[in-house]
């Protein structure tokens, strides 16, 4: 089946279209189209999200890239000699619901109903953290597929800018949560230490890029909760211990060593802290395979240190082959949307600002 899906819940406004097939036992996608205008620059005069920018923008460019999805399929169709619209073609329309940003959430949803209704289409709801975990059967190219083979069970990472959380799938249908963030979420973090360094929002790929300047031993960061005996974060600790750094260090605040040596003490702990809960959790549930997504999944020193460390343990490693399908995107809406049709679930079309797994 054919899925357009939708994505709002924080500073993306993304739609793809996505070929969705093979079923729980063998799923396989193809991204057909795929666009996503990006709000960082109208957000970061401000350091972060601002909601109801977020919900402007959003109202302002849906429209827009539905047009372009539409323009682009027509333009394809004519190609292949075919007529007409790939509307005609599509099954359902699926949204994220949540969590997200309540007023974002509600600009796609809405607008989203509205096309459902104008092309006679199903509308789906679809739950963003399902998405960001199931990204990793994305295909890294359009127009391409690459078939997963995904063993369970399998330890699932999710880190992003709002959520920290670890998970035990028994199938791709069968997800438990076995702990996540009791404060920060790890993304959140890495935004905030940039905010006290001076760095742009958002600050994860700006501390990722100073800190290859930086020696990520010079400062020895308190790594919050890594004894616990549970699969439950901690990061704002972390984050203070990182602001008083800098208070007392406050002469040579201006200095790009002490700059790119902080981030990279701090970028270090941090993924010491994800590395050994998620080695834990493989190795209590036993796990075949380890998942990892989210927007901080892009970062270069986590997903070695994943890769290495599954490595020693025997799992096999996946996580999006393509960096754009890390962060917010619209195409792993479509593949949630497609999973949780297959297993009979429903969200209502309405927005779920603190929805979890
Ligand atoms: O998944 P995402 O796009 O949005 C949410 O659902 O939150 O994640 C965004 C988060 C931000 O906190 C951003 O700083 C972080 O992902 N991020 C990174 C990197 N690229 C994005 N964090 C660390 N290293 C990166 N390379
Ligand atoms: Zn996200």
């Amino acid at each position: 089946m054919r899925i357009l899906a939708i994505e709002t819940s924080c500073d993306d406004t993304a739609l793809s279209v996505v070929r969705c097939e093979g079923g729980l036992e063998g799923p396989h996608f193809v991204i057909e189209q795929n666009v996503v205008s990006s709000q960082i620059e109208v957000h970061r005069p401000f350091g972060g999200v601002v909601p109801s920018l977020a919900k402007r923008e959003h109202v302002k460019n849906l429209p827009v890239l539905t047009e372009q999805i539409f323009e682009e399929s027509r333009i394809k169709n004519q190609e292949s000699g075919k007529e007409g619209k790939i509307i005609g073609d599509i099954d359902a329309i699926a949204v994220t619901v949540g969590p997200g940003l309540a007023p974002a959430l509600w600009a796609g949803i809405e607008f989203a109903k509205d096309l459902a209704k104008k092309l006679d289409k199903p509308l789906w709801g679809a739950n963003h953290l399902l998405g960001h975990i199931y990204s990793v059967y994305l295909p890294q190219e359009i127009g391409k597929v690459e078939q997963r083979e995904i063993k369970f069970p399998a330890v699932a990472l999710l880190v992003s800018g709002g959520h920290t959380i670890l998970a035990r799938m028994d199938a791709l249908d069968k997800i438990e949560k076995l702990g996540e963030t009791k404060d920060d979420a790890v993304g959140e973090a890495f935004d905030k230490v940039a905010k006290m360094l001076g760095l742009p929002y958002p600050g994860g790929p700006e501390i990722q890029k100073i800190s290859e300047a930086g020696d990520a031993q010079a400062i020895d960061f308190p790594r919050p909760m890594i004894g616990s005996g549970d699969f439950n974060f901690s990061f704002s600790g972390l984050k203070t211990a990182v602001l008083y750094y800098l208070r007392k260090q406050e002469l040579k605040a201006n200095s790009y060593k002490l700059k790119a040596d902080t981030a990279a003490s701090f970028q270090n702990a941090a993924i010491d802290i994800l590395v050994k809960k998620t080695r834990g959790a493989i190795e209590e549930s036993g796990a075949q395979s380890l998942i990892l997504g989210g927007g901080v999944a892009a970062n270069k020193l986590l997903r070695e240190e994943l890769t290495r460390m599954s490595e020693e343990v025997g799992v096999n490693f996946y996580t999006p082959s393509a960096f754009v399908h890390n962060t917010d995107n619209a195409a792993m809406i479509a593949v949630a949307a497609y999973i949780d049709y297959l297993r009979g679930v429903k969200y209502a079309p309405e927005a779920q600002p603190n929805l979890n797994l």
